[in-house]
């Protein structure tokens, strides 16, 4: 959670939250995708590097670069802003889509969620980046984590996300694997009985895409 710290990160999220601002489709979409940028850096500090010689005009220095092994993935549709975001930082990463939808069978409050299409190279011992703004209940991911099973064994997964809801996050905890790592911009308390984040800020996709 770094919405505790003073940066631009609070701005962002503050704009995004905010009902009389976030009706500006355009500054939301880019509020998202300012934040990937921000959580892709804060996240760059824990991947692994290489060390490589550079030549410049008027010598030579030793760098360190990050290993190029990331698999970054949308859930769509609001993660679209955000995977671009990542991928200003990250221009080098193999990319993934999932769909994920929230099904209500009996019209009521419970629903199951829905994936039926998901593109992706194969992620055996690369690292995979899930993109979400939103993580709610955590079902979503739960049933991303079991649709990627067939491409393979990532080393490591980090999980980007604007606003996460304490509930959501402890359900993370326990049904991904120890080697994954939680990015969240803004923490809130409480789900609402339809599962949706309270304060939240309504739905993320309708107000990047309408
Ligand atoms: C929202 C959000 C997440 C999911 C989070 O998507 O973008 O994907 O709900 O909820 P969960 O943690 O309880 O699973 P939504 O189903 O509204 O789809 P959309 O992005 O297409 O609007």
């Amino acid at each position: 959670d770094f919405s505790n710290q003073n940066s631009v990160l609070s701005q962002f999220v503050s704009e995004m939250r905010n009902v009389s601002i976030q009706k500006d489709s355009m500054r939301f979409r880019k509020n998202i995708e300012r934040i990937g940028e921000i959580l892709s850096y804060e996240m760059s500090k824990t991947l692994q590097y290489k060390s490589e010689v550079v030549k410049t005009p008027l010598g030579e220095k030793q760098m360190h670069v990050p290993l190029n092994d990331l698999v970054v993935c949308s859930i769509l549709r609001a993660a679209l802003p955000f995977h671009n975001g990542i991928l200003n930082f990250f221009d080098k990463a193999e990319n993934a889509f999932i769909s994920a939808y929230r099904h209500h069978p009996d019209g009521g409050d419970d629903f199951e969620v829905i994936v039926n299409y998901l593109a992706s190279p194969s992620i055996e011992n690369k690292t995979l980046v899930l993109t979400d703004p939103m993580l709610a209940t955590g079902k979503t991911l739960e049933n991303v984590l079991k649709a990627f099973k067939s491409h393979g064994a990532p080393k490591q997964i980090h999980i980007l996300s604007i606003i996460g809801a304490n509930p959501g996050i402890e359900y993370i905890e326990n049904v991904f694997p120890e080697n994954t790592h939680l990015w969240i911009a803004a923490v809130d308390d409480t789900l609402n009985s339809r599962g949706y984040i309270i304060p939240g800020l309504g739905d993320a996709g309708d107000l990047s895409f309408g």
